[in-house]
């Protein structure tokens, strides 16, 4: 595997704890809180494993504000994208996920390569920007569905995206 980082936006813990165990399961130790990264840590990696929760009505966690600004400055182009992100479907059911899609929005032009997408249909929810043609853009993790569900579902992201990391 290529030179990897996990890069989380995370308010209560809970999208850190999911950062935390997809880089353990990676293998990487690399795993950085949004608000500590710039631009000049981004430059030092092949791939970026990227994830953020969703507050307000289908928006970015806070520190992700600055974060998205440090990812447009840089060249991304070559670098490998794997994008994830932690919402509540019963919740947010409107809004599920949005977060994940305005890094999305940030990311899709820049040159990088994003992998990691989601088939829609096997997540409960009634809408959200962060599905395109029927799949999620990146791993979206409901924080209402079980630890299992949730720990199988990082599993089978992991095995579909590894090969390309
Ligand atoms: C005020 C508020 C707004 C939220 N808005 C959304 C939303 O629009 N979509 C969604 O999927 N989840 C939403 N959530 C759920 C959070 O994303 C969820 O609780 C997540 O686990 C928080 O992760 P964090 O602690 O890592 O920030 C919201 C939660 C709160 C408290």
């Amino acid at each position: 595997m290529k030179k990897t980082i996990v890069v989380y936006g995370s308010t209560t813990g809970t999208c850190q704890e999911f950062a935390e165990q997809i880089a353990q399961k990676l293998g990487v130790s690399d795993v950085m809180n949004v608000a500590e990264m710039n631009a000049d840590t981004l430059t030092g990696y092949d791939n970026l494993v990227i994830g953020t929760s969703t507050w307000g009505a289908g928006e970015l966690q806070d520190d992700w504000y600055d974060g998205v600004e440090a990812l447009k400055s840089v060249d991304l182009s070559g670098k490998t994208i794997a994008l994830f992100g932690c919402g509540d479907a019963d919740g947010y059911s409107d809004t599920f996920c949005g977060g994940m899609a305005e890094i999305y929005k940030a990311v899709k032009e820049s040159g990088a390569k994003v992998i990691g997408q989601v088939a829609a249909d096997t997540y409960t929810y009634d809408d959200s920007e962060a599905v395109v043609d029927g799949k999620f853009v990146g791993l979206a993790l409901d924080c209402s569905e079980s630890e299992g569900k949730s720990e199988n579902r990082i599993d089978d992201w992991l095995d579909s995206i590894r090969p390309e990391l």
